[in-house]
């Protein structure tokens, strides 16, 4: 915590050191240009604020109807089946549907949107990809690129007030974004926000589903539920670490970090201290402290925080009310493999 929330910590690679985790990370990257998440002050407060305005728990509440919405279609293409795949059913679609709508995208290119934000994923944060993930990479950023342009010409045309809307009006304001800005822009929330809220709705569920006196009392008392998400963020976080880079030498637990040095914080770890958390181990959604390190902290705190949890409780609270005998089924589950990053690619349930 003491390291993420120090506002003078660094973001951005090209201030550590040659051989440092971060340099050797951006290497890696399919990104074109660096976003808010790998910009320090002034740059990433400019950006952040052009579009921080969308991101207000009131600004989200807005969407509550609409992801509601979403859910419940999710929900109807798989009734009457005695087992699916909840991974494919409903956690994956259902961010990239939120976040394809409040970016103002068009509806029949929600699939490609989805596709393209996991190749994005697979590879972009990930020093450990293959050369054929690299290359999926690179032909998604190309086509969520020209994706983009298009989205903006069109605005330019007859403006909107979707994001893609906003952005484009506070470009032509006269300071603002520009075009390449609203590109990287749209990407990162794109990328940023879509796997991760799948993972928490699979972790959250998976954590739910093993320990069936935790979902029947969450069926019994549904208004448990935004205490539960906490929890499930705490418990099996879809993030497992952030990092910042020293902008002096420090002394942080008895280790001397030099500056430019990268530090990794391990928030999936600090969500289980045992000086912090009674039972760290264990997953109640009734735990009294649920606070965690899940969004990070400081600057660049998750700027979707808020849209995560509405659509998590909205996916959740539709399954219990619909199953309330909801189970794992014997088919299993699958966990995907991208350092840094915990979920589930399939998880199957029994109705
Ligand atoms: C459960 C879901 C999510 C998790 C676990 C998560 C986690 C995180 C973490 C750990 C960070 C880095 C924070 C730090 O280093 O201090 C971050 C940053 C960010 N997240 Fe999320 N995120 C989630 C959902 C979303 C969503 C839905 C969006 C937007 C649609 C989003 C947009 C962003 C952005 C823009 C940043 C960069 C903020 C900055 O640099 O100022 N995230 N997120």
């Amino acid at each position: 915590m003491r390291v993420l929330r120090d506002l003078e910590f660094w973001v951005d690679p090209s201030k550590s050191t040659e051989d440092d985790l971060f340099r050797r990370m951006q290497a890696e990257r399919t990104e074109r240009d660096p976003s808010m998440l790998s910009l320090d002050d002034p740059e990433h407060k400019r950006l952040r604020n052009l579009v921080s305005g969308t991101f207000t728990p009131r600004a989200v509440l807005a969407w509550q109807p609409v992801v509601e919405q979403v859910a419940a279609e999710l929900l109807d293409a798989v009734e009457g089946k005695e087992e699916f795949d909840l991974v494919d059913a409903l956690a994956n679609p259902l961010p990239a549907i939120a976040i394809a709508r409040l970016l103002g995208v068009d509806d029949s290119q929600q699939a490609d949107f989805k596709r393209w934000s996991e190749d994005s994923v697979t590879a972009g944060f990930n020093m450990f990809a293959t050369e054929e993930e690299k290359a999926a990479a690179d032909r998604a950023q190309e086509s969520l690129e020209a994706c983009f342009r298009a989205e903006i010409q069109k605005r330019r045309e007859s403006p909107s007030d979707d994001l893609i809307g906003k952005m484009v009006s506070a470009n032509e304001d006269g300071d603002q974004l520009t075009e390449r800005e609203i590109v990287t822009m749209g990407n990162l929330l794109l990328v940023a926000g879509n796997v991760t809220t799948s993972d928490l709705i699979g972790n959250g569920m998976k954590a739910l589903l093993e320990r069936p006196d935790q979902y029947a009392k969450l069926t019994h008392q549904p208004d448990l539920l935004p205490n539960a998400i906490e929890e499930m963020l705490r418990f099996d976080p879809p993030v497992t670490q952030s990092g910042r880079i020293a902008p002096k030498d420090v002394e942080i637990g008895g280790v001397l970090i030099r500056q430019g040095q990268g530090i990794t914080t391990v928030v999936a770890a600090a969500n289980r201290d045992p000086s912090v958390y009674p039972n760290p181990d264990e997953f109640d959604i009734e735990r009294e402290d649920t606070h965690h390190q899940s969004f990070g902290g400081g600057a660049h705190l998750c700027l979707g925080a808020h849209l995560a949890r509405l659509e998590a409780r909205e996916a959740i609270g539709a399954l219990i009310r619909r199953y309330p005998n909801l189970r794992p089924s014997d088919r299993g589950f699958t966990y995907k493999r991208v350092p840094g990053f915990r979920g589930l690619s399939e998880y199957w349930v029994r109705t």
